[in-house]
């Protein structure tokens, strides 16, 4: 997918921000093109070049270290490239030239591993509040609810599955709950692209199950990057897996290509099973 051929070709075709609605896999909703960062020397990502399909679930893995969540900041804006370019909608839109706060209002939520829910409001108003903040108009946040705002509560609601639990004090629910909250307040706000980071860590085989259901649920209508270490978790949901190491692409493809890729298991598939192995051990 990532191959020179198949991004000349979209090079060749800029196309506006209108034609990826006209149907699937038309231009990637998302391209990291060529992106490297350097923190004081140090490059945690090298010439990284990756492309989303609208819809697709991706699923990230690789090493500590590999530069996934320094992928993630750069797309999001929170940290700017040395060079390269991060486009949306085929090559509509350069986001390294956005601020975070446009880059959020231009449809791309991003999910952090600690839920950052507001733990002395309930539910609703957790969603209440993430969806009037992303309209960017403070003063509307005291104003009632229009009907739409109040469906697509509802909407994200049933979503996350927390319709029971709507005045509870999100203080009081459950690790995995929170962490559905969270996603909940990114899906009122309508986003095109959903980046995950580790959502599943510290949460019980149930919850994995039900995070598994509701990332899957949430893809075709939104794109999903999922970064993830559990690999039963992401053998549960993968459809492509992209390996990163060392700040690059090291293999791209099904979970059965990449898991079987000699490279993948000698940097990290190979230790990842040890360390279980010696986990099932003790
Ligand atoms: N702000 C920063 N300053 C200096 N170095 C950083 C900074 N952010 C990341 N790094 C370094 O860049 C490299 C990539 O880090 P990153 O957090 O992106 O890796 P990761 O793939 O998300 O790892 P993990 O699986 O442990 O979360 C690491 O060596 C990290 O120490
Ligand atoms: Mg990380």
């Amino acid at each position: 997918m990532t191959t020179e051929s198949a991004s000349s070709e979209v090079r060749v075709h800029t196309v506006s921000p209108e034609l990826p609605r006209l149907g699937m896999n038309v231009q990637p909703i998302l391209w990291v093109d060529n992106v490297s960062v350097s923190f004081e020397g140090f490059k945690a990502l090298t010439n990284l070049t990756l492309q989303l399909d609208p819809g697709e679930l991706r699923c990230i893995i690789g090493p500590n270290g590999a530069g996934k969540t320094t992928m993630m900041d750069v797309i999001t804006g929170k940290t700017r490239p040395d060079t390269g370019r991060v486009y949306m909608f085929g090559q509509a839109l350069d986001l390294t030239e956005k601020s975070e706060a446009e880059i959020a209002r231009l449809g791309i939520g991003r999910k952090f591993q600690r839920p950052t829910v507001f733990e002395n409001l309930t539910v609703f108003e957790n969603l209440e509040l993430a969806l009037k903040t992303n309209k960017g108009v403070w003063s509307s946040l005291f104003a009632r609810l229009s009907s739409e705002q109040s469906d697509r509560i509802s909407q994200a609601l049933t979503t996350i599955n927390l319709t029971g639990r709507v005045h509870t004090q999100a203080g009081l629910l459950a690790h995995g709950q929170k962490q559905w909250l969270e996603i909940g307040m990114l899906l009122v706000q309508d986003p095109k692209v959903l980046l995950v980071d580790e959502p599943v860590a510290g949460m019980t085989h149930r919850e994995m199950d039900r995070t598994a259901e509701l990332l899957q649920q949430l893809a075709g209508e939104h794109t999903v990057v999922v970064v993830e270490h559990d690999m039963d978790f992401v053998r549960s949901i993968a459809k492509r897996v992209t390996v990163l190491h060392e700040g690059r692409v090291l293999a791209e493809g099904s979970m059965d290509e990449v898991q079987n890729d000699a490279k993948v298991i000698e940097v990290y598939l190979g230790s990842e099973a040890a360390q279980r192995e010696q986990e099932k051990a003790c």
